[in-house]
């Protein structure tokens, strides 16, 4: 009917904001050659979606009690997403092509005892029926649909009535009002904006999956990424088989959990000691190795830092950085040149976290600055210790934040001697046994117990 006219906006791919007319730069976040064209019906353009819903009193709802999260039968899962999944959210899980998003996907959905929805518009229904039996997945509550627009996912949920759908992925969906082809702006905004509301509406929980681009972040506009609830990353590392599912943005929870898993052939399999498994490969006669107990979200997990210090042949030294932040690298460079003596001008320096962690708390330090030492000198060090504490600029080395959990993993592992700030060792050293803590105030303390 001429009711459904459209009207055409220009869409910012990198902002996800819309302008009335083309801009070779996008107003709104000053990208270049971003926008394209985007028809939304005219209902919808002036915002009539239907009827009003009800307005509810905080009074009622907090009478209601806490909402029920549902366990997803994978606790690195729920850990991560703040303790299950809340009804009527929508997750974002985004990840490389082949890290194992549906792998994941389809390893919760038997968890639920209402039925569940996968639609899986990247693969067949038997090709996910070959992969659920690999996976030795089992349930009479799951559904499955190849279905590729979102109209026709949209009538399957109002028939089946899932708890929880996942559509696998968002780039491979779309709304067969627009002409656009799937992944592009106008249909991830399109496909977004119509799950959001059917969460809301329903109250059912919905993971979308999205493939993430070279640049790591997930493709298609940003938008979506404000749209959903929680975003969740699955990464990892194509030489190591295990994978780490982070969260960078929780509307109901931390976003500083990690999930630990190993891509094995029945599937992800959770790993309970990541420490154990960080560590083991790690050799014990190679200078420039350290171990830093690291605290992610609740739970330790003992990472090795390595180092490689070579002369610089000519030009520019390098230095490069994996896992750890490459501006803090370089200060601890400079403490390590101006404040212990050690000559770093015309040396390629490298620096490494062992099995792909990532780590922004500068309580890392110590463990870094030691390594690169180590592998400056040429010395060895002691295998079983390992190192806690933030550096400042004139070596002195700072405090940090929930010591005794740290040390108590070291324990855990085996290891004999913490070497750990003063001041926080003064606390605690009452309740520690079993292992050695050595309380420091600066760098070069540190250096006389070590080499
Ligand atoms: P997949 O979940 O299809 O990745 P994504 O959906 O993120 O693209 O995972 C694909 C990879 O995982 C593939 O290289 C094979 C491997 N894999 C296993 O090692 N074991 C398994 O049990 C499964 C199902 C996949
Ligand atoms: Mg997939």
């Amino acid at each position: 009917m001429s009711k459904l006219k459209s009207k055409t906006v220009y869409l910012c791919s990198a902002c996800g904001n819309d302008h009335p007319k083309w801009f070779g730069q996008c107003p709104s976040c000053k990208e270049w050659g971003t926008l394209s064209e985007y028809k939304v019906s005219k209902n919808r353009a002036k915002g009539d979606y239907g009827q009003a819903r009800e307005t509810q009193k905080l009074e009622d709802i907090l009478i209601g009690g806490e909402v029920e999260r549902i366990p997803t039968g994978i606790s690195e899962m729920d850990r991560v997403l703040g303790g299950g999944i809340l009804p009527g959210s929508l997750v974002l899980l985004g990840g490389n092509p082949g890290i194992g998003k549906s792998t994941l996907a389809l390893q919760i959905l038997p968890a639920f005892q209402k039925p569940a929805l996968y639609v899986s518009a990247e693969e067949s229904e038997s090709q996910v029926g070959l992969r659920a039996r690999r996976l030795e997945v089992q349930s009479n509550t799951l559904h499955l649909s190849s279905e590729n627009r979102i109209e026709g996912i949209l009538d399957q949920i109002s028939l089946i009535k899932p708890e929880l759908v996942v559509v696998d992925s968002i780039q491979t969906i779309f709304s067969s009002e627009l002409d656009s082809l799937p992944g592009s702006t106008s249909q991830i905004r399109e496909c977004g904006q119509q799950l959001l509301q059917l969460t809301k509406q329903l109250n059912i929980a919905v993971i979308i999956i999205g493939h993430v681009t070279k640049e790591g972040i997930i493709a298609g506009p940003k938008m979506l990424e404000h749209m959903v609830d929680t975003v969740l990353y699955l990464e990892g590392d194509e030489r190591h088989d295990h994978r780490i599912l982070r969260s960078a943005k929780n509307r109901f929870g931390t976003t500083n959990e990690l999930g630990i898993f190993q891509m094995k052939t029945n599937g992800l399999v959770q790993v309970d000691n990541p420490s154990e498994l960080f560590l083991a490969e790690r050799q014990n006669d190679i200078t420039g190795s350290t171990i830093f107990p690291s605290l992610e979200g609740s739970r330790p997990i003992l990472v090795e830092v390595q180092a490689l210090v070579s002369n610089a042949n000519f030009g520019t030294p390098q230095r490069n950085v994996n896992g750890f932040d490459f501006k803090r690298l370089a200060m601890l460079l400079a403490v390590l040149e101006k404040r212990l003596g050690t000559n770093m001008g015309t040396k390629d320096v490298f620096v490494n976290l062992v099995g792909g962690l990532k780590v922004d708390d500068p309580a890392a330090d110590l463990a870094v600055i030691t390594a690169v030492a180590s592998a400056a000198r040429d010395q060895l060090l002691s295998n079983s210790v390992v190192l806690i504490g933030e550096i400042g600029l004139g070596g002195e080395v700072r405090s940090v934040s929930r010591l005794e959990t740290r040390i108590n993993e070291a324990k855990s592992l085996g290891f004999k001697t913490v070497i750990a700030p003063a001041a926080n060792v003064k606390r605690i050293s009452k309740h520690v046994k079993r292992i050695k803590v050595s309380g420091i105030s600066s760098v070069g303390e540190a250096f006389q117990i070590l080499f």
